[in-house]
């Protein structure tokens, strides 16, 4: 393997234990302002120097992380649809591999869509990127998208994850399943799994636990973290999990422990926002004062 290129996936998949520890927040690229990830600077801010690395789009990379971070960058290069769109599946390449080197990016993410009407399209793009990828030793990770009307199923999984690894995808990224030890043994890459839709916390942390069991290298979670009450609690006790070898209890002590020490939030006493058709309490007519003298009324000049 050329230099450049296993200096990049180590920054992903660390050497030291096989482990990662993905952070995604490439959502907005389809979904635009998600749940609780409609500021993604606030979001990614707090959460950056607790994960491996970070999977997301260019216009959240280039608006909303300090270019002085140390965290690899996984960019994602497909998009084209919207949650709105006639069909989610028909992504194309949508970043050249010079914008993606000149973002300094450590992996390169693209979605195929097995099974979908766009199937041949998005695994033909992957053989692509593959390509191009290869020239300036870009790893590629591809994502095994799932749909409605595309299952989740360990038969599923196999196939559209032997399909990527087979293009050459060097991390695939795929959904935790029953039988997953089969997706796992049937891909010849590091598999990587998304955590999915919100789940209680202590569910996610068992999905991590059960990932990491059934063989994938980590998670590359996104939803169960920062659509948690508490994303730092979170991805903490993920962490504990994937890079510490905590069991899910202890992970989810953690957890709980750290979640008692975080700072309690402010309720009725934060500052409420500015109401223009709300009067004013102290322009209340004041009780007449024989004493007090005339003051200027407004607007007008004193002489
Ligand atoms: C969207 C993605 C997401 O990065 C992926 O689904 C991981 O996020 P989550 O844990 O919220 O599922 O690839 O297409």
């Amino acid at each position: 393997m050329d230099w450049g290129l296993k200096n990049r996936i180590s920054g992903i998949i660390k050497p030291q234990n096989n482990r990662a520890l993905m952070l995604a927040v490439d959502h907005g690229y389809f979904l635009g302002p998600t749940e609780k990830l409609e500021d993604p600077k606030k979001v990614i801010a707090p959460l950056l120097k607790h994960c491996d690395s970070l999977m997301l789009t260019r216009g959240v990379q280039r608006a909303c992380v300090p270019a002085t971070t140390n965290t690899p960058m996984v960019l994602r290069v497909s998009g084209g649809s919207s949650i709105i769109g006639e069909d989610l599946s028909q992504e194309d390449i949508t970043v050249s591999i010079e914008d993606a080197i000149r973002l300094n990016a450590s992996a390169l993410a693209m979605s195929i869509f097995v099974g979908s009407k766009y199937e041949y399209q998005t695994i033909a793009n992957l053989g692509k990127l593959v390509n191009e990828a290869a020239k300036y030793g870009l790893p590629v990770l591809a994502v095994t998208a799932v749909g409605k009307e595309l299952g989740k199923d360990a038969r599923y999984l196999s196939l559209a994850c032997r399909v990527a690894a087979e293009q050459g995808a060097h991390i695939v990224k795929t959904y935790y399943c029953d039988n997953f030890e089969k997706v796992v043994q049937s891909c010849p890459v590091p598999i990587i799994v998304a955590g999915g839709k919100k789940i209680p916390e202590r569910d996610a942390l068992q999905l991590t636990y059960n990932a990491i069991k059934g063989g994938a290298v980590g998670v590359d979670m996104g939803r169960n973290i920062w659509q948690s009450e508490h994303p730092v609690s979170m991805i903490k006790a993920v962490r504990a999990i994937v890079h510490g070898n905590q069991n899910v209890d202890q992970a989810f002590k953690l957890y709980k422990k750290l979640v008692s020490e975080e700072p309690k939030q402010k309720s009725n006493t934060q500052k409420k926002p500015f109401n223009p058709n709300q009067k004013k309490s102290n322009t209340q007519k004041k009780p007449f004062n024989p004493n007090q003298k005339k003051s200027n009324p407004p607007n007008q000049t004193k002489k």
